[in-house]
């Protein structure tokens, strides 16, 4: 292994992330939406890039602002566009990281005119929406797939059958428990957990937090 390739572990790999939150209509002017900043996930894409990696970033609304050219960046606003965008760059990616906090719920109908203030109590219905990861796990081949998962109990047991269920290599487990964790701050204590071990890792910030799940996913590929 030459300096070149040390230093550019990701160099000829393309590397496909999904940040932020994704927004679903109710009416014209509404959404259900949540509160996540799209940090790691555009940590995640800008490190990868350093790295050498070929990257895009399909990310629904943030208040982020990426101005870089080794980064093909796609705005999305709801599930449905983030999911059409992440297929479409899955067959030939190498490595795929969700880290968006995707919606897990929309709006049944949406109401195409603004919906008016009219009786005490208003109920909407909801139907879930597609999720993204785990159609990527029925269709991947040879892609490393990594997902994440926040939890607030029986995290671990929770994040194993995330791991199995949407057929990922490995989940990166960032506990709500934690102070400093999840996904408003700067800071991120995460577990790497694979089927059959487990890293824990110190409260980093998120840009470190980023460095290492890139270089568990370098050791991946080259194992
Ligand atoms: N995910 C996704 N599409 C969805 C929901 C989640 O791609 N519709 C991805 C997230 O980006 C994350 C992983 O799946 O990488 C786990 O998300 P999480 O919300 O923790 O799990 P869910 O499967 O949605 O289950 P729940 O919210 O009930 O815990
Ligand atoms: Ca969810």
């Amino acid at each position: 292994e030459d300096r070149f390739t040390r230093d550019l572990p990701l160099k000829g790999k393309k590397v496909v992330i999904t940040a932020g939150p994704t927004y679903e209509a109710i009416d014209p002017v509404r959404f259900i939406g949540n509160h996540s900043s799209g940090k790691m996930g555009y940590e995640i894409a800008f490190n990868a890039a350093e790295m050498g990696a070929e990257v895009v970033l399909i990310s629904g609304p943030t208040h982020l602002n990426l101005d870089d050219k080794r980064i093909d960046l796609i705005r999305v606003t709801s599930t449905r566009d983030m999911y059409e965008a992440a297929h479409e760059n899955f067959g030939n990616a190498d490595v795929f990281i969700a880290a968006a906090a995707v919606a897990d719920y929309k709006a049944k109908t949406v109401a195409d005119k603004k919906i008016k203030k009219n009786d005490d109590t208003l109920s909407l219905e909801l139907t879930k929406t597609e999720d993204i990861l785990f159609s990527l796990g029925q269709v991947k081949a040879s892609q490393k797939l990594i997902g994440f998962a926040l939890e607030t109990n029986n995290e671990e047991e929770n994040a194993r059958k995330k791991l199995k269920k949407k057929n990922l290599d490995f989940i990166v487990l960032n506990s709500l428990n934690d102070k400093g964790a999840g996904f408003k701050g700067d800071t991120n204590k995460i577990s790497i957990i694979y089927p059959d071990r487990k890293k824990d890792f110190e409260l980093k910030t998120k840009s470190e937090v980023a460095r290492d799940i890139l270089k568990e996913i370098v050791e991946l590929i080259n194992a």
